[in-house]
């Protein structure tokens, strides 16, 4: 059965949508399609109105085309607690995420830090406040990586 992987950060504007769009690249180059289901999500439902989703920030969204990645028309969604069920792993961006993401599902046992798949575990850089959205992408980029390959370690 696939692996269903949750991206999760604040706003699913910026980091986890990259960390989505990402990881399904490099799923798709690994040849491994068929072996994961990937979304992305926010803990706060700040950016979407009427149940539709902001589309990816612009600059999110330029710094993927540098690297030849479309963000394939993807929006905004909220974590609900229903999505427990449907992931095996609520992947997360930062420390406060992790948090919210607990206290959402009401259970921790499938949450992870993206860098904890990196030789430096910590928060991924924030573009939203740093304004450095290659330092985000090289960050999420090297998480992606490390998740692939613990997740193939695991036989997944
Ligand atoms: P993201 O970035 O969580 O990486 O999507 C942010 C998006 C929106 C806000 C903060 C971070 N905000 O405060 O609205």
């Amino acid at each position: 059965m696939a692996t269903r992987i949750m991206f999760v950060c604040l706003g699913n504007i910026c980091r986890s949508p990259m960390a989505e769009i990402i990881f399904r690249d490099m799923v798709k180059k690994s040849g491994r399609e068929k072996d994961f289901v990937i979304a992305s999500s926010a803990t706060s439902g700040e950016n979407v109105w009427n149940g539709v989703g902001a589309e990816v920030y612009p600059p999110a969204k330029k710094i993927l085309a540098a690297h030849g990645l479309s963000t394939g028309g993807k929006r905004a969604v909220q974590l609900t607690a229903a999505d427990y069920d449907k992931y095996d792993l609520f992947i997360c961006m930062d420390g406060s995420n992790v948090r919210n993401v607990n206290r959402m599902l009401g259970k921790a046992d499938k949450t992870r830090k993206l860098m904890s798949f990196t030789a430096r575990p910590g928060d991924v850089s924030d573009p939203w406040y740093t304004g450095d959205f290659e330092t985000a992408y090289r960050d999420i980029w090297e998480g992606c990586e490390g998740l692939l390959k613990a997740l193939t370690d695991e036989g997944r």
